[in-house]
């Protein structure tokens, strides 16, 4: 185990050490994508070469994944909401998911038992504004709750995507899913919670196979090209988790080095891999970050496992890092590389230029001119008064 610092990041290497697989397969994958194919609005995001980045930091590619127009929803989150409502409304229904379309819950019969389902969730913003929306979809209702500090705009965008209602409450993120939680418990609603705890796993896991619609499209879209590195934000790290075990499957037979990014204030997983032992940690107190989809304290149970099993760095880096990066996606010269990119969204490939500053680490990461990197800009503008300020910085 080894801690670097660079300028606004520290690196821990922990060397992958756990045995391959992921429960994040191919086959829960496909699934996932068949549904997410049958809905009205569905369409592939754009996977962006980033070409000029690539020349001007020395590597073979640089690929992208554009997330800020899932959906209309401007993140990746809607993919891992919707399926869990879908998968909850089959079993509910008694129809088989490895079947069932969105069409099917189109009937007036369907339609009516729908209406009497009630979701709540706790959220930063993303996952509940999918939840909202896919509840609307539905014909279910939704009531979201959202951490102290939560920006309006985005508490408004739930409520314009479908919530009944969207609350900004006064307690940290860990809390406000705890309350979410007792909403559930005492008014007969069903939680549907991107993170999970003993007790609390089916649905989490469902959130993170809905996820992996996008590691199909990513793979189809590399069209060949297998990425040695690939860098993936955390919050909980539900996403970070289904995908890295996703892409750790397919590519099994020349896996990836992998690497999760946090926000410096708030990097749990981090703080895991670092205490050596196996277990998560938790990070207490009111973190602040402008990174608001991955300011969480407590890893999500699923996907520890994965990840501390196949990630070989950790990154933790400062809002600035992030920042940088939202600039420079947005002004490429070229057009066709120009990305709307979120604070949560650009963070990586702020890392992977602040990386690329310090010789020892790129040899030690195994960073040269033969290598090809996967990043995902997991959000666009979903605060966009506070995206166009640092735009303007
Ligand atoms: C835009 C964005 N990116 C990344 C993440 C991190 O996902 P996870 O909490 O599964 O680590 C989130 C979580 O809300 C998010 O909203």
């Amino acid at each position: 185990m080894k801690e670097t610092t660079i300028t606004n990041t520290v690196v821990l290497s922990t060397g992958m050490k756990g045995s391959p697989g992921s429960p994040f397969n191919p086959e829960a994958a496909e699934v996932a994508l068949r549904f997410h194919r049958s809905l009205p609005m569905y369409e592939e995001t754009k996977l962006v070469s980033l070409q000029t980045a690539a020349e001007e930091l020395g590597v073979k590619a640089i690929h992208l994944k554009d997330e800020s127009t899932r959906f209309g929803l401007k993140s990746f989150k809607g993919l891992g909401g919707s399926y869990a409502v879908f998968r909850i409304l089959c079993d509910k229904l008694g129809l088989d998911y490895r079947t069932a379309v969105f069409n099917d819950f189109m009937t007036d019969e369907n339609r009516e038992k729908c209406s009497e389902v009630i979701f709540v969730t706790a959220t930063d913003g993303n996952h509940g504004k999918g939840v909202a929306w896919a509840s609307k979809l539905f014909g279910c209702k939704a009531y979201v709750y959202m951490p102290a500090g939560s920006v309006e705009a985005r508490r408004k965008a739930i409520e314009d995507a479908g919530a009944e209602q969207a609350v900004i409450s006064d307690l940290n993120y860990d809390k406000v899913v705890q309350y979410a939680r007792r909403q559930a418990e005492e008014k007969g609603w069903t939680l549907i919670q991107d993170t999970s705890w003993e007790g609390y796993e089916k649905i989490p896991h469902w959130i993170v196979e809905g996820y992996l619609t996008m590691g199909v499209e990513i793979c189809e879209q590399l069209d060949g090209d297998v990425p040695t590195h690939v860098f993936l934000q955390a919050g909980v790290g539900a996403m970070a988790g289904g995908i890295l075990g996703y892409l750790s499957n397919i590519f099994a037979a020349k896996e990836p080095v992998f690497t999760i990014v946090e926000p410096m204030t708030v990097a749990c997983l981090y703080e895991s891999a670092k205490a050596g032992d196996g277990s998560i940690r938790s990070i207490s107190g009111d973190p602040v970050t402008i990174m608001a989809g991955l300011n969480c304290g407590t890893p999500c149970g699923i996907t520890w496992k994965t990840i501390r099993d196949r990630a070989s760095f950790y990154c933790a880096c400062t809002d600035e890092v992030s920042e940088n990066a939202m600039r420079e996606l947005a002004r490429f010269p070229n057009e066709k590389e120009r990305v709307v990119a979120g604070e949560c969204g650009a963070v990586t490939y702020g890392v992977l230029k602040e990386i690329m500053k310090d010789d020892s680490l790129k040899r030690e990461m195994g960073i040269n001119e033969d290598s090809i990197i996967l990043l995902i800009s997991t959000e666009g503008d979903t605060d966009p008064k506070g995206y166009d300020r640092i735009l303007s910085k």
